[in-house]
């Protein structure tokens, strides 16, 4: 075997994760007035911690007269976004003095290109900062200031208050039809409980076969090698599966109300049929294309990826701390999440480790080159796939990933923030998934993140380094042998079964959590996908285990 050196890395994508050591802000929030209230930029700056704020100049509402209009407009104006936002606990409206508009950091109100003092301000929620654990009260920051430059027109006014402050209102304070209609597709999300044979967990887990819960307390590395990641997911066999659809039958609107905006996979089989990568990409002619290429990869020792494991048997723990203000917020800091051991390496001999591995000619090791930016690595291959048909320009793409691998990996259960098209060319992948609803039930939060070393000349991987930055995406619990003492919500958790074969489609929307079985080609002894992730039409702050999904404030036209 060649002699693997490791070098300093670049990530194509990397997915949510945090260091540690940063800013959050605490919110302090006045209560409502019955009568129109006066901003000060403080009361603002703690306001916008909560909603979205709207204030109007008390010049203007001051001025007697003006060219073509009076103080009244004004008012009206006023008086009117205050009837239209009565019913949003999310929007304060009042009165700003921007012509000594200062900032407590001392700045002064940003206006853009707008020269003249503004008419009026919308100053956005700021969203809580979820991604960052330490507290740095010195780097709480102004929110964004949006100018009106619009006419004195109270549809208008009421529109660009809608469009910056995410609502959905009209004058009279009743929702606008895009407002009715995105209240009836949050109540309408797609459940796996309303499948037939539905089952939960608690059910599955019947006998008192809690596997893993001694594992994972004693930690020991027996119990780590004991098992391979070809066993466990047969327990998920009798769980509902996913619909399937061929191509012909779906297009934009039937792709759209069913799927997309129920939040609901499916499965779309024959969308692949006429692509040239089907029959194009052999590994022989992937070798020939990109052979010299540099490309990073991730290993492990038995293909398991992102594994959760305890802190403790890691060779840094003695030794590594967490700070107390951070550690408080950490609901399980005896765990971690196990990154691969990382390499670059040239493609050529990515491909003879994977072949090795593949012939059993070397053991003890997993090799994955996991999403890997097509146009960046691999550019001449974006002609032989296609984004599909039926979802062209509907949302943005953000990425285009290429995996590949021997076949025998198990990535372990997390969520992406992006809706995703998984499209597989060699190879199957089952996917067990779990809605984005009740993520007390995965228990969704910030789990510090250790990295395994790889000594390429002697083949070993250590548990060596204990990380200062937290996965945000990961679930602490190990979906095939749960245990359901620590994480007993996980009991009601409804699996359900995505297996997608070669040419298969699996269209998995943003934030359902996955765990991802491989299996190889028979003919190929590989396992070949690319997925495209979009910018997803419905989001979620996370980690954040009782938020819940709302329409992505970029897609409102889409309602
Ligand atoms: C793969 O196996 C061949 C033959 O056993 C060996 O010559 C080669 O060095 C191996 N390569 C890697 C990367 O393991
Ligand atoms: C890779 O580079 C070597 C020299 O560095 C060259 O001999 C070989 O032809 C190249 N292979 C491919 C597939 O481009
Ligand atoms: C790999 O292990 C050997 C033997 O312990 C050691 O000499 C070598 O420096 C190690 N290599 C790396 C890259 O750590």
């Amino acid at each position: 075997m060649a002699v693997l050196s490791i070098r300093a890395v670049i990530l194509v994508y990397s997915e949510p994760r945090v260091i540690l050591f940063c800013a959050i802000f605490l919110a302090n929030i006045p209560r409502q007035t019955a009568f129109i209230p006066v901003f000060s930029p403080t009361d603002v700056l703690s306001l916008t911690r909560g909603k979205c704020v709207v204030a109007m100049s008390r010049k203007f509402l001051e001025q007697k007269t003006r060219v073509g209009m009076d103080d009244a407009d004004y008012r009206l104006l006023l008086n009117s976004a205050d009837v239209a936002f009565t019913g949003e606990h999310g929007v304060a409206i009042g009165v700003g003095d921007f012509e000594h508009f200062v900032w407590p950091s001392g700045k002064r109100l940003e206006t853009g290109e707008v020269h003249t003092e503004p008419t009026a301000v919308v100053f956005p929620r700021i969203k809580e900062d979820r991604t960052c654990l330490l507290t740095k009260t010195s780097e709480v920051g102004e929110p964004a200031s949006i100018v009106y430059t619009g006419t004195v027109s109270v549809p208008e006014f009421v529109d660009f208050i809608n469009h910056h402050c995410n609502t959905y209102r009209r004058e009279d304070g009743s929702l606008t039809i895009e407002g009715l209609h995105r209240d009836a597709l949050l109540e309408d999300f797609f459940k796996v409980e309303h499948l037939p044979h539905s089952v939960p967990i608690s059910k599955m887990f019947e006998h008192g076969n809690h596997g893993g819960q001694n594992c994972l307390q004693d930690g020991s590395e027996v119990c780590h090698a004991g098992h391979s990641v070809h066993e466990g997911i047969e327990k998920f066999s009798d769980v509902p599966t996913c619909e399937r659809v061929s191509l012909p039958s779906i297009n934009r609107h039937t792709f759209f109300s069913e799927y997309l905006v129920r939040s609901k996979p499916v499965i779309i089989t024959g969308a692949m049929d006429d692509w040239p990568a089907m029959s194009k990409w052999t590994t022989e002619y992937l070798r020939e294309m990109y052979g010299n290429k540099s490309v990073h990869i991730k290993l492990t020792p038995k293909g398991e990826y992102e594994g959760i494991e305890t802190a403790s048997i890691w060779d840094s723990y003695q030794t590594f701390i967490i700070p107390q203000a951070v550690l408080k917020q950490l609901p399980y800091p005896d765990l971690v999440v196990v990154r691969p051991a990382t390499l670059n390496i040239r493609f050529s001999e990515f491909l003879d480790i994977i072949k090795n591995v593949s012939a059993g000619k070397l053991t003890d090791v997993s090799a994955y080159l996991e999403y890997t930016s097509v146009s960046d690595y691999f550019t001449e291959l974006e002609m032989d796939i296609a984004e599909m048909p039926f979802f062209k320009n509907t949302l943005q793409l953000k990425h285009l990933n290429i995996w590949l691998s021997d076949g025998n990996t198990l990535g372990k259960t997390h969520f992406d923030p992006f809706d995703n098209f998984l499209c597989q060319i060699s190879g199957e992948k089952e996917v067990i998934l779990f809605e984005p609803h009740s993520n007390e039930r995965l228990y969704e939060a910030h789990i510090p993140e250790a990295l395994l070393a790889y000594n390429a000349s002697m083949r070993q991987f250590r548990r060596k380094t204990l990380l200062d930055s937290t996965s945000m995406v990961m679930s602490p619990l190990d979906i095939q042998r749960p245990n359901l003492e620590r994480f007993p919500k996980f009991a009601e958790a409804r699996p359900l079964l995505c297996t997608i074969e070669e040419g298969e489609v699996l269209f998995m929307p943003a934030f359902w959590w996955h765990e991802v079985q491989s299996r190889p080609s028979q003919t190929q002894h590989r396992n070949l996908a690319v997925n495209f992730w979009y910018d997803p039409f419905f989001i979620k702050e996370f980690p954040c285990p009782d938020c819940h999904l709302d329409v992505n404030p970029k897609y409102r036209h889409l309602l």
